[in-house]
């Protein structure tokens, strides 16, 4: 599929690479651009080469928000009936391997959400993370008033967004919201390595720990460890947990085959 607001690659032959390239808007997500990012993600996805996918934009920006140009005059009607500027972000809940959003720039409103749906956040030392919304009249909209305070706690969260300041890397780091920091010209290298590392591992256990972990943010502490036994025990069907295991004992490098 052609695209004109993203560009994809693969990148050692199992990381599918995703880059945001609407630079004149600092990759502000309109419609078009979300829907080709829903549909590169759930083809890198459903293709069994692929094991881990990176999100990532430019130098300047990760993404500076929903397109306020195209939204700025539609009415509460468009926007409840047709499901306007929410509608196609669902698409990346429902990726099943893991997401990375490499971080520079800005990554502020939906820019910002959109990092928060990816599975972790590698940020470069420039990142300024924000959810300016409440000066633009409105709110967070793509889960920034429940994901944000999910990762650095009301206080921060609420500061984020009734002031709608930035928040510097540094700033990030410490409050849990991204994983790393590194200097800009290490960011792909960084979040490549790691997206490498994933891909290296039985994709059938790297889908149940994403699952599980996402099970944390959702229903109460027991249902959850529940979930994750039921699917620990489950791995031990996988042939992977055979190789795993041998692998371990025999002081050898493991080949998994996602079986
Ligand atoms: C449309 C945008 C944009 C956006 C920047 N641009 N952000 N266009 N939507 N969100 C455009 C500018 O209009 C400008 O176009 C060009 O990108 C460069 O931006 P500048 O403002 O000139 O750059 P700079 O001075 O460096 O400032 C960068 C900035 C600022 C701090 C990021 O652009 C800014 O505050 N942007 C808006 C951020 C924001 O409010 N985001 C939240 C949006 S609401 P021209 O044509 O003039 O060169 C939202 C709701 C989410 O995200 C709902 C989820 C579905």
């Amino acid at each position: 599929m052609a695209y004109e607001t993203i560009e994809v690659r693969v990148e050692a032959d199992k990381v599918g690479v995703i880059t945001l390239n609407r630079p004149k808007q600092l990759n502000a997500l309109n419609d078009q651009l979300m829907n080709e990012l829903g549909a590169a993600l759930k083809a890198f996805d459903a293709d069994e080469n692929i094991g881990c996918m990176i999100v990532t934009g430019s130098e300047k920006a990760f993404a500076a928000g929903a397109d306020i140009g195209a939204m700025a005059k539609y009415s509460f009607a468009d926007t409840y009936k047709g499901d306007y500027i929410t509608r196609n972000w669902e698409t990346i809940r429902s990726i099943r391997k893991p997401v990375i959003a490499a971080v520079s720039g800005f990554a502020l409103g939906g820019g910002c959400e959109l990092a928060m749906m990816c599975d972790f956040i590698i940020a470069a030392d420039n990142a300024r993370f924000g959810q300016p919304e409440i000066k633009l009249g409105v709110i967070p909209g793509a889960g920034g008033t429940q994901r944000l305070p999910r990762a650095v706690g009301k206080s921060k969260a609420m500061d984020m967004a009734l002031t709608g300041r930035m928040m510097d890397a540094a700033e990030a780091e410490r409050a849990g919201l991204v994983s790393r920091v590194v200097p800009y010209d290490k960011l792909m290298d960084e979040a490549l390595g790691a997206a490498i590392i994933v891909a290296g591992f039985s994709q059938i256990a790297v889908m149940a720990a994403k699952e599980s972990v996402n099970r944390a943010f959702e229903g109460t502490l027991s249902d959850g460890v529940m979930f994750e036994r039921r699917l620990f025990h489950a791995l031990f069907a996988t042939q992977d947990q055979k190789e795993g295991m041998d692998a371990f004992m025999n002081k050898r490098t493991a080949n998994f085959t996602h079986q």
